[in-house]
């Protein structure tokens, strides 16, 4: 095997030895099967193709201090899938078979695992696509489950670094009453212009609006928002983002520090309020965000003066990564370990 830098990895993708299908066809789903291709045979006229029919999924593996390997939150990964399938008429997926394939692809690639200390992890990558051949709009009557996996670094260069973030009002990602709730390529796709425009403005991502009236964050490019306020833990409450598992997990270790939570609308204007704000994911952990630029009006908020992340962040930050590498006991049963 090539040297993987491991302290080094970008949040891409590296060709690992297997990964994990499962297809659902005549009305069941059937048994895993393993392969090292990768690439797959699909139908020319296949939902997902054509009509959107694809869902996915992001969850981390970690290589413990004690050698164990943790997987984060997997059954709410897997009741994701669920709803986001649900969302786009698609095959549920069982938690049972979501749950075997990825702990699968994990044991089949466990020299992919990033050694402990490097900061990097395991990426599962499940997906969720309509296979069945439709020409109208329909569902289709055929699905595949494929899981692959990549080792990672973190999603923003800058890692644990304030990073820089754009509010823009002329691109949504997801419509109020639309699908951004659910974990669905086309949700990415609506983002694609909004961000690499971001990118090429020096921005890490786009802090985007409610779509209907542009008034209060949704959230921050693939990831949710929070800010901090004095005790207070604040995130949006919106039917358009995505229910973030790591956000879930910070709400509930804010409340365990002695933090106030509040999942309600954030005003642009309550920017100015906030100690501390950020971006927290599977993929981002949370990024502190140094600076917030509105592209119309031009007014800046910011924060991280010293350069670095704020206390309370920096504090949620450790104690999460904390338990994800078995430093700290894993008291709400957050991780799986795979043997
Ligand atoms: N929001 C979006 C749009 C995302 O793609 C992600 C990544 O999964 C998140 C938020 C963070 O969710 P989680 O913490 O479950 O990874
Ligand atoms: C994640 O945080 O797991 C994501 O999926 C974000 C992005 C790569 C889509």
């Amino acid at each position: 095997m090539e040297t993987i830098d491991w302290k080094n990895l970008p949040f891409g993708y590296l060709k690992t030895d297997y990964n994990v299908r499962c297809y659902y066809r005549n009305q069941q789903w059937g048994e895993l099967e393993v392969s090292d291709s990768e690439y797959m045979n699909i139908h020319i006229a296949a939902t997902c193709l054509h009509y959107g029919q694809e869902a996915f999924e992001g969850l981390k593996v970690f290589m413990g201090v004690d050698g164990k390997i943790r997987v984060f939150r997997i059954e709410e990964n897997a009741r994701r899938m669920r709803s986001s399938a649900y969302g786009v008429m698609m095959q549920e997926v069982p938690e049972e078979i979501f749950t075997a394939a990825c702990i699968r692809a994990v044991q089949l690639n466990k020299r992919f695992i990033p050694p402990y200390g490097t900061g990097a992890s395991l990426y599962i990558r499940p997906l969720l696509i309509g296979t069945g051949a439709q020409v109208g709009v329909k569902p289709a009557k055929e699905y595949c489950l494929l899981v692959f996996t990549t080792p990672v670094g973190p999603y923003f260069k800058e890692g644990f670094k304030p990073v820089a973030v754009q509010i823009a009002r002329d691109y949504d990602r997801a419509a109020p009453l639309g699908t951004g709730q659910y974990k669905v390529g086309g949700n990415y796709a609506a983002s694609l212009r909004a961000g690499e425009r971001a990118h090429c403005e020096g921005f890490s991502t786009v802090l985007f609006l409610d779509a209907k009236e542009k008034k209060f964050i949704d959230e921050a490019g693939p990831a949710n928002f929070f800010g901090i306020k004095g005790d207070t833990y604040v995130t949006p409450l919106s039917a358009s983002i995505l229910p973030s598992i790591t956000n879930k997990s910070l709400m509930t270790l804010a409340e365990e520090m002695g933090m106030k939570v509040e999942r309600r609308h954030v005003y642009i204007e309550e920017l100015g309020e906030f100690e501390e704000v950020g971006a927290c994911g599977t993929a981002a952990v949370i990024s502190p965000i140094g600076k917030i630029v509105d592209r119309d009006s031009g007014q800046t908020f910011e924060y991280c003066r010293e350069g670095k992340a704020g206390p309370k962040s920096t504090m949620l930050y450790n104690r999460i990564r904390a338990i994800q590498y078995g430093e700290e006991a894993d008291k709400y049963g957050w991780t799986t370990i795979i043997d």
